[in-house]
């Protein structure tokens, strides 16, 4: 694979890498699961949509850092306003994934998105990378 400066920002050209179909992720519903490198180690991803919009984060609870899901795709809570962590019930803004109460420590790590042409993309950053088998 080419280097693609990621030593540091600057210079750095995000890659957009095709997730899923749009209607795949419905309002507040099951979220699409994908593998990224993280710092250099291997972590799984969540995309969600929450009032229209397509939102990613990786998927690791600010309090200690676990997987969150309590089913397999499952982050929000009752509401279908708050995403939760299934561990101690920390809750985040699905928008921002700024923490909104339990014991968060700070925020959800978040993965840039667009959509295009019926189809939900998520953007490469100087930390987060597509996994290479
Ligand atoms: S690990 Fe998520 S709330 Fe504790």
């Amino acid at each position: 694979m080419a280097d693609l400066g990621l030593k540091g920002d600057a210079g750095f050209v995000p890659q957009v890498i095709a997730l899923c179909n749009s209607d795949a992720l419905v309002n507040s519903g099951d979220a699409v699961s994908f593998d990224v490198m993280f710092g250099g180690q291997s972590c799984l991803a969540f995309a969600i949509r929450y009032d229209g919009k397509a939102y990613a984060y990786l998927n690791r609870c600010s309090h200690v850092p676990m997987e969150m899901d309590y089913q397999p795709n499952r982050f929000f809570d009752l509401t279908g306003h708050w995403l939760i962590c299934a561990t101690h019930g920390a809750t985040y803004n699905p928008r921002t994934g700024e923490c909104q109460g339990g014991p968060c420590r700070g925020k959800l790590i978040k993965i840039e998105t667009s959509e295009r042409d019926g189809v939900v993309h998520w953007h490469t950053d100087p930390q987060t990378q597509t996994v290479n088998f």
